[in-house]
Formats: structure tokens, sequence, C-alpha cells
């Protein structure tokens, strides 16, 4: 819960100061001869693009609508398939869902990202977006998933979700893409309580984004909202001047954020590396957030058993185990079962991410951490590891 952790006055004072500025306008449009110049949401998607060397960025009212705003900015609809990945949050194929398309799920590999020869397979002719899920702070194959989409003229649309401030090979997750979606709830690098944003180099998939996420708004600033033309069949997922005021109070903080998480996890790996367990495998450590360390073990059942160890000395996994079945397409049958294209094949499919997953240990790393509290873990782990291996 990175930005969570390190709420403080800044965020309390960038509320207050709204209302002491202009009496409380929190609505980010209009009301201009009142609002005494200020505009929060504009100045978030000015500084969170520019942290991340994106030219346009949309702010919208959570993660899962900033993923459906940008495949309604790349003309998704009913007809096309989008391919995403089986170890995801159900967030991104509920936006597939809602506009219209079909979800194609394929499965990951030990990096815990988008198996690009799955990927691969699974595209026909109805395919038009590739949409990489960079799980857990660390990058899908950018390279591979970037080479097939244009062998392909695919669109890429990266899920940056859990990754916000990652990047791959020097450039910023979310921004290799055609278009990237970014969460900031509760549980994010940055919190808002609930946000997200859009950010493209595309100036037209810009201008589409900021029309759906507003009803079809034009954004002409000659003229008041109330003449504007409408652009396309839109709808509200704006967000407000509060959210974004703590958005640009956060965003200040990401870089502390990243580093201690990283120092952190570095401490903690050292010391579990002799455990004997494989970590999740990693093609830019570089680029890593640091949030979360994965291992493998060997079976379901030391599995569990190492899990419920773990629970009895009260430590803690992230979403695997623990919300595995929010995050794994086997446990989504309530929003698939009733497709053609899935049936009754929901819990028997994808057995290549089921053996990965089912044997994963997701340790969070926290940005406070004492070295006490490192060196606890640590130990504990290893007795957890010796009685159970
Ligand atoms: C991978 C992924 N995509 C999308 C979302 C949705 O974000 P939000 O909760 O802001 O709607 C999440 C949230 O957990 C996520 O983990």
């Amino acid at each position: 819960m990175p930005g969570f952790e390190v709420f403080g006055k800044e965020e309390r004072e960038a509320i207050a100061e709204i209302f002491e500025l202009n009496g409380g306008i929190i609505f980010a449009h209009g009301f201009d001869a009142m609002r005494n110049d200020v505009y929060r949401v504009r100045e978030y998607e000015h500084a969170f693009s520019n942290t991340m060397n994106a030219k346009y960025g949309q702010a919208v009212s959570s993660g899962t609508a900033a993923i459906k705003v940008a495949l309604k900015a790349l003309g998704v609809g009913p007809g096309d398939e989008v391919i995403t990945q089986a170890y995801t949050f159900v967030a991104t194929v509920e936006a597939i869902f809602e506009t219209g398309a079909t979800p194609v799920i394929v499965d990951i590999d030990d990096t815990l990202n988008m198996d690009p020869v799955a990927l691969k397979s699974a595209i026909t002719s109805d395919t038009r977006v590739i949409i990489p899920v960079h799980m857990m702070g660390e990058a899908a194959d950018m390279d591979a998933i970037m080479t097939i989409a244009k062998e392909h003229d695919l669109f890429v649309m990266e899920d940056t979700a859990q990754a916000l401030g990652a990047s791959f090979k020097g450039k910023s997750l979310g921004t290799i893409g055609d278009v990237g979606a970014f969460s900031t709830d509760a549980g994010k690098t940055l919190n808002t309580g609930e946000g997200g944003i859009v950010l493209t180099n595309n100036e037209q998939l810009y201008i589409n984004a900021r029309a759906y996420h507003d009803h079809g708004h034009e954004y002409s600033s000659s003229i008041g909202r109330g003449q504007e033309a409408a652009l396309c069949r839109g709808f509200n997922y704006r967000m407000t001047e509060i959210h974004a005021a703590i958005g640009l109070a956060q965003l200040k903080k990401l870089d502390t954020i990243i580093e201690n998480q990283r120092a952190n996890k570095f401490k903690l790996m050292e010391g579990l590396k002799d455990m004997g367990l494989p970590f999740r495998r990693s093609l830019d450590p570089n680029g890593d957030i640091g949030d979360t360390i994965v291992f493998y073990l060997p079976d379901r059942d030391r599995t569990a058993a190492f899990v419920s160890a773990m629970t009895e000395k009260e430590l803690g996994t992230k979403n695997l185990p623990d919300a595995i079945r929010w995050h794994f397409s086997k446990h989504w049958g309530h929003m698939l079962d009733d497709h053609p294209l899935y049936g009754d094949k929901v819990t028997t499919s994808w057995s290549k991410s089921a053996d990965i997953l089912e044997r994963s240990i997701a340790l969070p790393v926290m940005v406070k951490m004492s070295d006490d509290r490192i060196e606890h873990t640590i130990e504990t782990l290893h007795s957890i590891a010796k009685k159970t291996l």
C-alpha cells in the first residue's frame, strides 16, 4: 500500500488549499470566472504525463475506467477481439466486455506476465488490441509484444495499474505501446482513493479518450461547455479536483516510494536467496518498482503448507495466493461461462498459468520497513522453508 504509507500533511493541505483558493470548486471544468485559475485535474494530467515522459494524459475516475476509455479511444467495439492474460485483476477483462469486444485470455510465463508465444498463437483476423498487464511492479516482455503487434498491425494498450513508476529498458511502462492505463486506487503506488489516468503520445487517441470520458465533449477552449459539440457517444469517467490535488501531492513522493521499496526488496532478496527457492524471472530488474517478491514452490501441496505456516506466523501475502480468485481467469466463471468462447472450459483452461500461479507466493514489500522487520521476515521464511520443503 505504498501511496497510503506515505500519506501526510501534504495531501491534507492540498485538499484544504482548494477551498482556501476558490471556495471549493471541486469540479474540474467550467466556473472559470470564479475559480481563481485553480485547475488541479489539468495540473495533475500534465505533471503525471511529464513524469512518465508521455505527451498526453487524461485523468479518469478509476483504473478500470482508464482501461475502458483507452480501448474506446482505440475504437474497439463489438466484433473485435482483445487479447489479454490469464493473470490480471478482473477489471482488465470487465473493461474489454464493457466495449462489446471479446476478451481472448492467454497464458502467462514465469515472468508472471504475458507469454509472447501464447499471444502469437491467439491472434486471429478479428484481433485489434493486445493488453499486456505489468503485474506486481515488473514489465512484460515489451520487445516481443511490440514486435508481434507490428507484424500483425495491432494496437498495444498497457495495463499499468500495478506498475506505476516502473520501466522497461529506460522507458516508463504505460508509454511503450499506443496507450497506457494506470490506477491510483487505495492499494497502488500512488493513492487517490479512486482514480486512474490514460497516457498516450498520439494526439488523436488523446482527443478520443478525452471526449469519451466526458460525454463526448469536444473540449473547445473558445466556448463554454454548454455550447460545445459532442465528438462521440461518451460517458462520465471524470476525475474531481480533490482526487487530482491528492494525486499531485502523491506524485511528488513517487521517487521516495520507489527508492525505499527497491532498497527493502534488495535487502529481503539478499536474505532470501539461499532459501533454495527460485524467484520470479525479471526482464528488467532496474525498472522494477520493488513492491513485491515472488518465489516459486516445487508443488501445490508444499505451497499450501508454506502459506499456512506464513499465516500462523502472521506473515501476509499479496494477491498470490490470498486473492488469486480475483486475479486468475480460471476463477471467473461468473463472467466467462456464458460466452461461446469459454462455455464450460473456464475451470480447466490456462493450465500453464495454473501451474505457475498455484505454486507462487508473493511477499509484499513495504515503503517503510525497519531493518528489524526485514530481518524477522527473512528468519521466519527460512525456518518455514526448512520445515516444509
Ligand atoms: C491489473 C489491474 N488492472 C486494473 C485495475 C483496476 O483499477 P481500479 O481499482 O483503479 O479500478 C487493477 C486494480 O487492482 C489492477 O490490478
